[in-house]
């Protein structure tokens, strides 16, 4: 493939010049930047390209102006048990409602992301490429489904989705070798580019604190961890995550490779050439998770009945019990595979992918460090101890070595630009980590709108996450309001939602007096029994109906003043 880079940026004459081209509607949707990294991208190289390419957020489209496209590109994530994240949602339910349009004439791709360890892969992606052609649209380039370790995937698809658009809308052949790349060699000559750290090039930040906050009796593990980002360079909003390539644990690793009956320093192909197993097994690749992709393939050199039977059409629900609760180091334990080599076996996994944590401090409040709050998961299953990979190594191994780190920014979960405008904050657990930035970030702006808390865990004894900041923001007054909800004080449950039920008549107020409300936490069952409350508490003090509250409801997410965080 050419580098966009390498084509002459000479040439004054616009794009525009011949015939308009159609444009290209890339719409994307996605919790997290994914979607929209991948969505500028492709605008980027399809304009460079003689295209006429436009990225929209899903959540600013009107769903009406569908029928007037001629080419839509769709990117699109897939959260829980198969729906659409909050930006996607109306589009999504647009057109698969009575007042979808007839879509004859339209091109389009989709892109859809998603993780193979759930049942419902990418299904918010399989819903727009159905449904597009179910209402006459083209598919010009097939769907590609991804997983979590997408990069390579990627490339492959924007080159066919700009060769294919490009003959669909019969743009840029007479100009595609002239047209000026914007920011190509802009730069004057001998100046130093600032380092940018990314996904593909991360920062190495060192743990500087790793302190547990919970106290004794606790039933929860929850970790201060405080990074390096001093020289840096690494710039970061309240809201935005960060992200962090694991390692993982050199004692699994050690079981994988014992298992297989290879040997450490055995040679394989790892992602960018030859390493160890070892090497390969501990940075470059997905070792605990199991899915079905993975079992299918390694199943395929098994050879073994019982195997091949649990992968069977009708045997969904035994397959979905087996891998409850088992990692690949059960598979490859019940089922052996004499003389896999290292090499063979590698060929199966997924890459590793990088984990996202909330940041839980503000850039302008304290520039060198970003700090994070981390939950160690630990527990056992079928008789082996397990534990997550990236929380595990930040929890137990933190001092060992340092991290690759870099900002994944985070659009959708940002404070308001007015500085006077009110927030509700609801970040129960670890969904506290955001707000603890953005309370932070006012602080450090002299920002004077209202900030109220609520915030939930088991114990205030044991669990009561920053306690101290929380006490002296609310002493000095920057924090308007905190309510808490502490689980296991008392013989009944009692959860943020009731503390939000309580304050029903409160909370409506700020709402209408211009607050943003901002969730963060149990993507599970906590964000939804929050939403529910509050559409019980606007019903209510407004007057109105559960499907005018539900509306009233969608309405402030449409103007993001209901933004969720939510894993
Ligand atoms: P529990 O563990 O006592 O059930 C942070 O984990 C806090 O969130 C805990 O107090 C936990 O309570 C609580 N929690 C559990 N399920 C919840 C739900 N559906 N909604 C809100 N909070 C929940």
């Amino acid at each position: 493939a050419q580098a966009p880079a390498a084509q002459p940026a000479a040439a004054a004459a616009p794009a525009a010049q011949s015939a308009p081209a159609e444009p290209l509607t890339i719409l994307y949707g996605s919790q997290t930047g994914n979607a929209e990294d991948v969505a500028e991208q492709l605008a980027e190289r399809a304009n460079a390209d003689g295209l006429t390419a436009n990225a929209v957020d899903m959540l600013d489209y009107k769903p009406r102006d569908l029928k007037k496209e001629k080419n839509v590109v769709v990117l699109v994530s897939t959260h829980g048990e198969g729906d659409p994240p909050d930006n996607a949602e109306e589009l999504h339910e647009f057109v698969h409602g009575k007042k979808a349009p007839k879509l004859e004439g339209m091109n389009f791709s989709v892109l859809a992301f998603g993780d193979t360890s759930y049942e419902q892969f990418c299904q918010t992606g399989k819903d727009f490429d159905a449904q597009f052609e179910k209402l006459g649209a083209n598919r010009v380039v097939d769907r590609v489904d991804l997983d979590v370790d997408f990069d390579d995937r990627v490339e492959s698809w924007i080159d066919d989705v700009i060769a294919k658009f490009k003959e669909a809308t019969g743009a840029g052949q007479a100009h595609a070798n002239v047209t000026p790349m914007p920011g190509a060699s802009a730069q004057p000559a001998g100046a130093q580019a600032p380092a940018s750290y990314s996904r593909k090039n991360p920062f190495a930040a060192e743990v500087l604190t790793n302190v547990v906050m919970n106290g004794r009796g606790s039933d929860k593990e929850v970790h201060h961890i405080e990074l390096d980002t001093e020289d840096s360079g690494l710039t970061w909003e309240p809201g935005d995550s960060l992200g962090i390539i694991p390692a993982n644990d050199p004692d699994v690793v050690a079981e994988l490779i014992g298992a297989l009956g290879a040997a450490a320093d055995d040679e394989v192909t790892g992602i960018d050439g030859e390493v160890s197993l070892e090497h390969a097994l501990t940075h470059q690749y997905e070792i605990t998770t199991l899915t079905r992709p993975f079992i299918e393939k390694y199943a395929e050199r098994a050879a073994n009945d019982e195997l091949n039977a649990l992968l069977a059409e009708d045997a969904r629900e035994q397959l979905a019990e087996y891998i409850d609760g088992r990692f690949i180091i059960d598979l490859v334990e019940d089922y052996p595979i004499e003389g896999m080599a290292g090499a063979d076996f590698v060929r199966l996994l997924r890459k590793l992918p990088p984990r996202l944590y909330s940041i839980a401090s503000s850039h302008a409040a304290n520039p060198d460090e970003i700090h994070l709050t981390v939950a160690a998961v630990r527990y056992e299953t079928h008789g082996r101890k397990r534990h997550g990979v990236a929380s595990a190594q930040l929890a137990d191994r933190s001092e060992d070595t340092n991290l690759p780190i870099y900002i994944d920014h985070n659009k959708n979960f940002k404070l308001p630009t007015d500085d006077s405008a009110p927030i509700i904050m609801i970040g129960p657990g670890t969904g506290i980590a955001p707000f603890r930035a953005f309370v932070e970030e006012r602080e450090e702006r002299g920002a004077e709108g209202k900030n109220w808390v609520f915030f939930g865990a088991q114990h205030f004894r044991t669990d009561f996450y920053y306690q101290t900041d929380w006490l002296r923001w609310r002493e000095e007054g920057l924090l308007t309001r905190m309510d808490v909800a502490f689980s296991r004080d008392q013989a009944d449950k009692i959860y943020v939602q009731d503390k939000i039920r309580e304050a029903g008549a409160e909370v409506y107020q700020w709402i209408e007096d211009g607050a943003t409300v901002y969730v963060c936490g149990d993507a599970n069952a906590m964000a939804a029994d929050v939403h529910d409350a509050l559409l019980d508490v606007i019903g209510e003090q407004a007057g109105i109906n559960a499907e005018d509250a539900a509306g009233y409801l969608k309405n402030l997410q449409k103007e993001k003043r209901y933004q969720r965080d939510v894993y």
